[in-house]
């Protein structure tokens, strides 16, 4: 019975819609639960406390139906809260992080940029990232100061958007980059404006398919995948045969609009109410 529960993604947002596409492509038959914390995105410029109350709340309704594991589609939330989440929830949890690993063995240039929000680039967790795998790389981190607001409207190439991507990508190609790291899970709904911008300069690195990958190796050790037989290495995210349930601390009509403009998934979000769960830090000794 439980192999036929889903698994829960969540994000600030719709940007944890990319690793969705990436998850349903692995696991075609997996039923999959996606909440969107629009009501409370973005993270990216909230404190520590915040995040990882939100993101406690968010685990505890996942848990409360029943998913078989959750993957945190979002590297702000992951980069404070993931090891919370694996303290208080008894299940498989996923975390996402910034690709700073494979950026750091394929740049030939030794430089790469890396696009993530202001919270991603502060946290302890990022930086522990860099001196573990940044080895003689140097990466030039830019936070991508209203990307995600225009990405939650649906906006993935007007004139402000573009303008402000500019602004982010110039100091990384002024540094010769030749890799991207996009540190956030909505930047790839920006690849074709990062492609139009660096005229398609940067080898660009975004997790979704590893964390896909890591979903499939910790589901198949623990025996939890559906039996509907193995995963297709491919297949496309359209109207998908296993059930998709998106729900929204937001506007629900917007999710749908965004998930069918994203993805091109025909699925009615609906709305959700989610409590935050209080966070006490312990105090300075
Ligand atoms: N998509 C998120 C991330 O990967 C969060 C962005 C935000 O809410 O600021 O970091």
């Amino acid at each position: 019975m439980r192999n036929a529960a889903p698994i829960g993604v969540f994000d600030s947002g719709v940007g944890g819609l990319s690793v969705l596409r990436a998850i349903h492509a692995a696991l075609p038959d997996e039923a999959l639960l996606y909440c969107a914390d629009s009501c409370y995105a973005p993270y990216g410029e909230r404190d520590d406390a915040f995040i990882a109350a939100r993101t406690l709340g968010i685990g505890r309704w996942l848990a409360s139906r029943h998913v078989k594991a959750i993957v945190v589609a979002c590297n702000t939330a992951t980069a404070h809260t993931v090891s919370m989440l694996r303290e208080r929830l008894q299940m498989p949890i996923i975390g996402v992080e910034p690709g700073i690993k494979p950026a750091a063995l394929q740049s030939r240039t030794r430089v790469a940029g890396v696009l993530a929000t202001a919270s991603t680039l502060q946290s302890a967790r990022f930086n522990a990232l860099l001196a573990q795998y940044g080895g003689d790389c140097r990466f030039v981190c830019q936070a991508g100061h209203g990307l995600v607001d225009a990405i939650e409207a649906g906006d993935i190439g007007s004139p402000v958007v573009m303008q402000r991507l500019s602004a982010c990508l110039q100091p990384i190609l002024d540094a010769g980059a030749d890799t991207l790291v996009l540190g956030c899970t909505h930047y790839p709904f920006l690849l074709d404006a990062v492609r139009m911008i660096t005229a398609d300069r940067l080898h660009i690195i975004d997790t979704g398919d590893a964390i896909a990958r890591q979903l499939v190796r910790r589901l198949t050790d623990l025996q939890l995948l559906i039996d509907a037989g193995p995963a297709a290495a491919h297949a496309e995210l359209t109207l998908a045969p296993a059930p998709l349930r998106l729900v929204t601390t937001g506007d629900a009509p917007q999710l749908t609009r965004i998930a069918w403009q994203l993805l091109g998934v025909d699925a009615a979000a609906e709305h959700v109410e989610i409590a935050s769960e209080p966070i006490y830090f312990d105090a300075p000794a």
